[in-house]
């Protein structure tokens, strides 16, 4: 069992975390201003007018009005409080997540990243990401309808974390700003580790407390 000061100071890591994510969340909404309609001299739109209009637009418009959404509902889903108090919400908001996710942000997501910025290895990133994100969705949404629930919240973890890759890519951005570093690298870099470390992270913790639980 946990001791109370480290249920403590998880509970305190989830509301940090939870603040950051609705913090970045605002600012990624702020940059909307640039997109509707699209001002192509705005750094994430430089570049892309020759192929913008075409099939890229279908694919982006939906993806940043469905990503956002994925990030705050996530944070009502993995509430235990939440699900406890509103078990029927919870089925409502699962359904429309994993809707958002399967028909939204993963297909979008998969067809943008081959336009990925700095080229091949981001593009890989983002494709990989892509398809983690929905199968750990669909492998979430199964278990919860063959009841097992336990399984269930831990692939719906994974799918969450794989959608906070974007929370995390800003911060890794505002580094790279910060640091003043002009190469193609940092981005790539990020395009990686923005899922990959939070979800190795998230594995270990559970392999050490399945460990600890058996001891
Ligand atoms: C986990 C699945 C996701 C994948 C695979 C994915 C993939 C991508 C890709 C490939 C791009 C274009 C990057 C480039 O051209 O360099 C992009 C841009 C974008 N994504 Fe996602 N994304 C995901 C989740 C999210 C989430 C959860 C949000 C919510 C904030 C989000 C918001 C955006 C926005 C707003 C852009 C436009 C660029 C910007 O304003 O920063 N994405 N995404």
């Amino acid at each position: 069992m946990q001791s109370v000061p480290s249920k403590a100071l998880e509970r305190l890591w989830r509301v940090l975390a939870a603040l950051l994510i609705c913090k970045v969340t605002v600012s990624v909404l702020w940059n909307y201003r640039d997109y509707l309609p699209p001002d192509f001299s705005a750094a994430f739109l430089i570049g892309r007018e020759g192929y913008f209009f075409g099939s890229y637009s279908w694919a982006f418009y939906p993806h940043i009005l469905a990503g956002p959404c994925t990030l705050i509902i996530g944070l009502l889903l993995l509430s235990e409080r939440f699900r406890r108090r509103f078990p029927k919400w919870h089925r409502i908001l699962g359904r429309i997540q994993v809707a958002c996710v399967l028909l939204l942000v993963a297909p979008s997501g998969l067809w943008m990243a081959r336009y990925a910025e700095t080229g091949a290895v981001a593009a890989v990133g983002f494709a990989t990401l892509a398809i983690l994100t929905g199968a750990s969705a669909v492998l979430g949404w199964r278990l919860a309808v063959q009841r097992r629930f336990a399984e269930h919240r831990r692939w719906m973890w994974r799918c969450y974390i794989l959608l906070c890759s974007a929370v995390v890519l800003r911060l890794l951005g505002g580094l790279a700003t910060v640091a003043d570093v002009g190469a193609d690298w940092p981005y790539q870099f990020a395009a990686w580790i923005s899922w990959m470390v939070p979800l190795s992270i998230f594995e270990l913790t559970g392999f050490l407390k399945r460990r600890a639980r058996l001891e």
